[in-house]
């Protein structure tokens, strides 16, 4: 349970903790079969994917390596543009490597689309997309998400890494923002 003052941000909790972990679970029972005898490196997109990172590789029962990168989407306010901005790369060398690309949500889908081809370019055996939350009603671009935890409909969310202005990453559920927030 979030403290009142939180709680009263929320209209609704989408996603429990407990749904969250649940699905975390299965999403890695299907990744520990889809990789099997095979190194793994996962990669969590900062700031948005640590917990997602931090639960997906711990709930793991297999090695797995991990880096890290920052990206920024130019555009007008909340909208991606598509326009990506490299903030902090990978310190791996991709050559000949099998990536999973940690996400907290896909949106318009311009940020992963823009990504995976970056990490595509560097000589990457595979690479596929882990999202926790995909909104398909905003969906600008097809991309192909291998492991998605929900589908959620096309609000502002935040919780359990995702933000509003830095604050609510640290909720242990996700919900919907409420409109007194930011307006
Ligand atoms: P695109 O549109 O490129 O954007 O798929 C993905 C990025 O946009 C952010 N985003 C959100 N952040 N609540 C958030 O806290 C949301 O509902 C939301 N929708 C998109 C997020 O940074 C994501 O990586
Ligand atoms: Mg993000």
């Amino acid at each position: 349970m979030e403290p009142a003052e939180i709680q009263g941000d929320l209209t609704e909790v989408l996603l429990s903790e407990a749904d969250i972990h649940q699905r975390i679970a299965e999403l890695c029972r299907e990744i520990e079969r889809d990789y099997e005898g095979r190194e793994l490196l996962v990669v969590g997109v900062l700031k948005g994917a640590v917990m997602v990172m931090a639960d997906l590789s711990r709930e793991l029962r297999r090695h797995v390596q991990m880096d890290w990168m920052a990206v920024s989407s130019y555009g007008a306010g909340t909208q991606s543009s598509g326009v990506v901005r490299i903030l902090k790369d990978l310190d791996t060398d991709l050559t000949d490597r099998d990536v999973l690309i940690v996400e907290d949500i896909i949106d318009s889908g311009l940020t992963l689309s823009w990504l995976r081809e970056n990490l595509e370019s560097r000589g990457a055996a595979s690479v596929e997309i882990c999202a926790l939350l995909r909104k398909p009603e905003a969906a600008k671009v097809d991309v192909d998400v291998k492991y998605v935890g929900f589908e959620i409909p096309n609000h502002f969310v935040v919780g359990y890494g995702l933000d509003y202005a830095e604050r609510y990453r640290n909720l242990r559920a996700v919900g919907i923002l409420a409109p007194h927030v930011y307006s």
